[in-house]
This record gives C-alpha cells, structure tokens and sequence, in this order.
C-alpha cells in the first residue's frame, strides 16, 4: 500500500482537528495542487482492477466516488489517483450559488456519521464544464458522471427548466449523467420523486436526451439518484417510472433525514442530511425492492455508509452493480477503495 495511503490515520488527526467544512476545502486543494505531479502519482496507489460493465460503460473497477464531495469538478484527477473505478461530480446548478449559511457540515464521530446542509454550494454549470474539460480522466479511459440539480431560487415548478439547462451543458463532457432529486437541503427537492414530478421530469429529460443523442452522434446514458427515506410503495413507483422513460440507472441513495441511529450525541438536532454507517441498512432495503420490481436490465449504484469491503459485498448482494462511497473515506482513507475492490473481487 502506497505511503499516502499508510499516513492516513495521522492525516487524519490533523483534518479532524480543523472545521469540517475547513478540512474538506483543504484535502480538496491539496489534491488540486497535486493533479498531475509525478511525485504525488507516486504517493497514491495504483489503480485496483476488477472490471465491470455498467449502463455499458467500461468501469475498472465497480467502487467509486460518491457526488457532493468535488461540487465544481474541480479535482477529477487528483481524486481519480486515489483508485476509484469510476467518478461522480457536482451536484451543479445552472448559475452560481453560495449554498446554505455556514456551519452546514458536523462531525458526528462517535457514529463515523456526518450531517450536512451545504444547499448545493457551487460556481456553477459554465466554471463546471470548464473544470471536467481540462482534466485528463475521461482521456485515459476513466467514467466520469455529472451530477445535475436545481438552483435554490428556482421555483419548483420550474425545477425541470434546470435540469434541462444542465443537460444540455454536460450531456457531451458526461460518460452518465446523474440527476439528484433527492438532496433534502434544497427546499421540496424530494417533492420530485412523487409519481407525478417524476413522471413530468423524466419525460422531458428522455425527450431531450434524444434530441441530444442525435446532436452528438452518442447516447450518454440517465441514473437518477434518490434518498433512503422512500416508503416501499413509493420506491415501486419509481422504479415503474424509471422502466417507463428508459432511464438507464438508479444510484441508491443518497442522505437520510432520519436521526434514529444517532439520537444523544453531539450535532444530532442538526438540520441536513445524514451520511455514514446508519444509512447503509436503510439503503440495502430501498437497493433490494428496486432490484425486486426491476428485473436486472436497469443498473443500481449503491451508495450510503460503506466503511468497510463486507459492506460493499452487501450492496452487491443486494443488487446493486456497483458502488459509490463518500463519508467512509473522510472516516477510513482511501485506503477503502482497494479495500472494497479486493472484497468484490474474493466473492466472484
Ligand atoms: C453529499 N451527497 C451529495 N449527493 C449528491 O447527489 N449531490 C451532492 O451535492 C451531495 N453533497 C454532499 C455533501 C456532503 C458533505 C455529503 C456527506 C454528502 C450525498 C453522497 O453522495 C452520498 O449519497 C451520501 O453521503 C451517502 O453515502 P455515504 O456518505 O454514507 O457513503
């Protein structure tokens, strides 16, 4: 395993003793600064292989990087020297935002849990797509997903103007795109995943996604990303929708509003989403009824509280066909990655 990878624990207790929100600025720069530097590719591992095809691309390997934490694109390939088989930028907007007032990002350590309500803090969909189109990722062969969203200030019933917006913007710099309608930080963001919005949303998305397909000579494939608080019914429902539109994945899920797993410690009245090892059980139930209704044509990423390589077995077994992680690796270092690919690779 790589130096870096072993300095993970002091590494550690230095980022920890800063402001959440501090240190993820901070790690984001220092991998800024070491995108393309020959020394740093030297630090970082080599990158695992158990290859996989998913929505037809050619992933590595099937763990990679949850969206949210490089909101602008702007270190994809500083992030892809980690050992991700696949990687997940935005959510973007279409016009600049400044997110939620800070603090909007807690630690609750005890649990290995983070709450956040950063509110889609981002530059917005031009500095986006300039970021995605300088880094080098995608040209060595890398799958790279552009998670889109609304802007705060858009009313919701005009939700799906931004979503168009975006599609269009990223629809030739995406191998998938990833549509969040499931963020609880942005007001009545998960109103989009009742049968109604989804079916109104997801038909223009599919209608213009051929339009585009038509302009680019390339059919880029639609996840769509949704929470873990879904009853079972509404979950039927969406995936009913999903197979409708021909919409090519699903990437279960992303935070909870629940605080059951929580409740007593620090930071836990905190309004925002929770992330870590509460939300895997709950998104295990949520990947199991998708697979159930969905027969095994329309992929599943799973994603929520994987902090150890049996967790990511789980989600497979569960089936999804491939994962995503975010707040196990601020929790156990990147060292996770290789971790869950060898674990994949033992049970196949
Ligand atoms: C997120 N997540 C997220 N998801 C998304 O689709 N767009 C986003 O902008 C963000 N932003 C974001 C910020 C922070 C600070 C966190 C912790 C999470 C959700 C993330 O991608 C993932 O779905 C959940 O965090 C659950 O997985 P983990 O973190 O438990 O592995």
């Amino acid at each position: 395993m790589s130096l870096l990878f072993q300095a993970y624990p002091l590494a550690r207790a230095a980022l920890f003793s800063m402001d959440p929100e501090k240190a993820h600025e901070w790690t984001l720069q220092a991998l800024q600064r070491g995108q393309g530097c020959s020394a740093a590719r030297l630090l970082t591992a080599h990158q695992p292989v158990l290859p996989r095809v998913v929505m037809g691309l050619p992933l590595r390997n099937p763990v990679g990087l949850a969206a949210g934490l490089d909101k602008n694109g702007a270190c994809i390939d500083g992030l892809a020297a980690l050992g991700f088989g696949f990687i997940e930028v935005g959510t973007v907007t279409p016009r600049p935002q400044p997110g939620n007032p800070a603090p909007r990002m807690f630690r609750l350590q005890r649990a290995r849990c983070l709450i956040n309500r950063m509110g889609f803090n981002n530059d917005g969909l031009d500095t986006f797509i300039a970021n995605v189109q300088r880094s080098q990722w995608r040209s060595r062969g890398g799958v790279l997903g552009l998670n889109i969203g609304k802007n705060a200030d858009t009313p919701i019933e005009r939700a799906v103007d931004d979503y168009l917006l975006c599609l269009d913007g990223v629809y030739p710099h995406a191998d998938y795109v990833a549509v969040n309608i499931s963020s609880p930080n942005t007001n009545n963001l998960r109103s989009l995943q009742s049968h109604e919005a989804l079916d109104t949303l997801l038909g223009a998305l599919q209608a213009r996604r051929e339009a585009l397909a038509d302009r680019h000579g390339r059919r880029t494939p639609l996840a769509i990303k949704i929470a873990p608080d879904l009853q079972p019914e509404e979950i039927d429902s969406v995936a009913d929708l999903v197979q409708r539109h021909g919409v090519d994945g699903i990437i279960a899920t992303n935070t909870t509003l629940s605080r059951e797993a929580v409740r007593g410690l620090p930071h836990e009245d905190e309004a925002g989403g929770l992330s870590g090892p509460p939300v895997h059980a709950m998104s295990l139930a949520v990947i199991h009824r998708l697979r159930e209704r969905l027969g095994k044509d329309t992929a599943i990423i799973g994603v929520g509280g994987i902090e150890s390589g049996r967790q990511a077995v789980e989600k497979i077994q569960a089936g999804a066909d491939a994962v995503q992680l975010y707040t196990g690796l601020i929790y156990q270092g990147p060292a996770l990655i290789a971790e869950c690919v060898r674990a994949l690779e033992a049970t196949t």
